[in-house]
């Protein structure tokens, strides 16, 4: 061997995403997307740069646009130099992105990948004769689609309620994330630890799992009591919340609900105590209430770590990871969800929009979930690829 050269984070990924690099091995066959054009919104990092760059081989000719607050502009550069059309960059001004979204839909694409239904919206304010229909990605665009049925009346596959999306991403990946995440925040171990999760849906069960299998006592707190009947016979402590409060070395919240921990919980934190959040929002841990609570008398705050550590007049202290937000993408060098699960969910994607260019899916697919046989040769395909 002669040297070593580098390689990057993008072709690291991009090689990790077996299924879709064997699913655009097939479409520069059979080119599904020739002609068409297809309006993207989407997370742009390197996992979605293997997404677009599989609609590409498949002849698209994609237009893109990040989210809000995550793009990473080596992804955009690298998309640029495949001749992708990116438009906009990494921003957090909604107003630039909301004229990003506007600059998607004005190309007027035949087909949208969309994230929440922005470009769908889009689409219904100004309509364009050639659009064919879609994706949507997320369950918070399926909610605001989903009333829309009628004047939409074109197929949008829903991602999010593919049973694959359901335990491959949600319970699997973001259990196992999490669990990293408190890992590479903290450098704490779990072995002993008793480790309270709140919210047992389908990213709680990961969770709870995740801090099981590493030898933590893991209780689970659910408002459902058949779901928290459900953890009970799973083989976790199901106590009462109070008391899951405090005897919890750590807090995982993982509900979608505001204000499941709050200040009037601090006098049960045990001392020590480590936050953190796992739901969607930064409201699941109300981290304002408790930084004005008067009992706390200071608040330390290690910006490289994203860890505040706040102090109580009784001499406790407890840590809190991220400021409440969703720790598996906060603090130093979040990677998010596994590659495995993101490639498992952008299949998933690329034949859905496959299926719809294809045509013969009129209104009644509009806003449904994936069709059944995509998600079994999807589960077949990457059973195949790890055998
Ligand atoms: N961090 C990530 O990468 C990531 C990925 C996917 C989803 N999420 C988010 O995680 C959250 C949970 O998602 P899910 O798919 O597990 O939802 P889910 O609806 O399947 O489960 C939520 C559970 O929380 C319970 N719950 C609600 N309020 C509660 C409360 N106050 N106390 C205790 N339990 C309560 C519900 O009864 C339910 O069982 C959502 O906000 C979702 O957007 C995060």
């Amino acid at each position: 061997m002669s040297e070593r050269s580098s390689s990057s984070r993008l072709a690291f990924v991009s090689g990790s995403c077996r299924l879709l690099a064997a699913t655009a091995a097939e479409f520069r066959d059979t080119r599904p997307f020739e002609g068409l054009s297809i309006g993207v919104s989407i997370h742009l990092e390197p996992k979605t740069a293997a997404l677009i760059e599989t609609l590409a081989a498949g002849g698209a000719r994609v237009v893109a646009t990040g989210n809000l607050n995550s793009t990473q502009a080596e992804t955009v550069a690298h998309l640029a130099a495949q001749g992708i059309t990116v438009i906009g960059g990494p921003t957090a001004d909604p107003a630039v992105h909301d004229a990003d979204l506007d600059a998607v839909a004005g190309e007027k694409p035949d087909l949208l990948l969309d994230n929440g239904g922005d470009l769908f919206l889009r689409y219904l304010a100004a309509p364009w004769p050639n659009l064919l229909g879609g994706t949507e990605e997320t369950t918070s665009g399926r909610m605001r689609l989903a009333p829309l049925r009628d004047r939409l009346a074109l197929p949008v596959l829903v991602i999010n309620d593919s049973p694959i999306k359901q335990f491959a991403e949600n319970r699997h990946a973001v259990g196992q994330s999490l669990f990293e995440a408190y890992l590479r925040f903290t450098n704490r171990s779990t072995n002993g630890k008793r480790v309270t999760v709140f919210g047992y849906g389908a990213c709680g069960r990961g969770v709870a799992a995740c801090f099981a299998n590493a030898f933590a006592r893991v209780s689970v707190v659910d408002i459902d009591p058949v779901t928290t009947l459900e953890a009970h016979l799973d083989g976790f402590a199901t106590p009462h919340r109070d008391e899951a409060v405090r005897s919890a070395d750590v807090i995982v919240t993982v509900t979608g609900a505001a204000g499941v921990l709050t200040a009037d919980d601090l006098p049960l934190l045990k001392d020590g105590v480590i936050l953190m959040n796992g739901g969607h929002f930064p409201v699941e841990i109300d981290a304002d209430g408790l930084a004005a609570e008067r009992s706390v008398t200071a608040i330390a705050r290690s910006a490289a770590d994203d860890i505040e550590t706040f102090a109580l007049d009784d001499g406790r202290v407890f840590h809190l990871l991220g400021r409440g937000h969703m720790a598996n993408l906060a603090g130093p060098r979040p990677l998010g969800n596994t590659i495995e699960s993101m490639d498992l969910g952008f299949t998933l994607q690329a034949r859905s929009l496959e299926r719809v260019a294809k045509g013969g899916l009129g209104a009644e697919s509009c806003v449904v979930p994936v069709p059944a046989e995509i998600d079994r040769a999807v589960a077949s395909a990457y059973l195949d690829l790890w055998r």
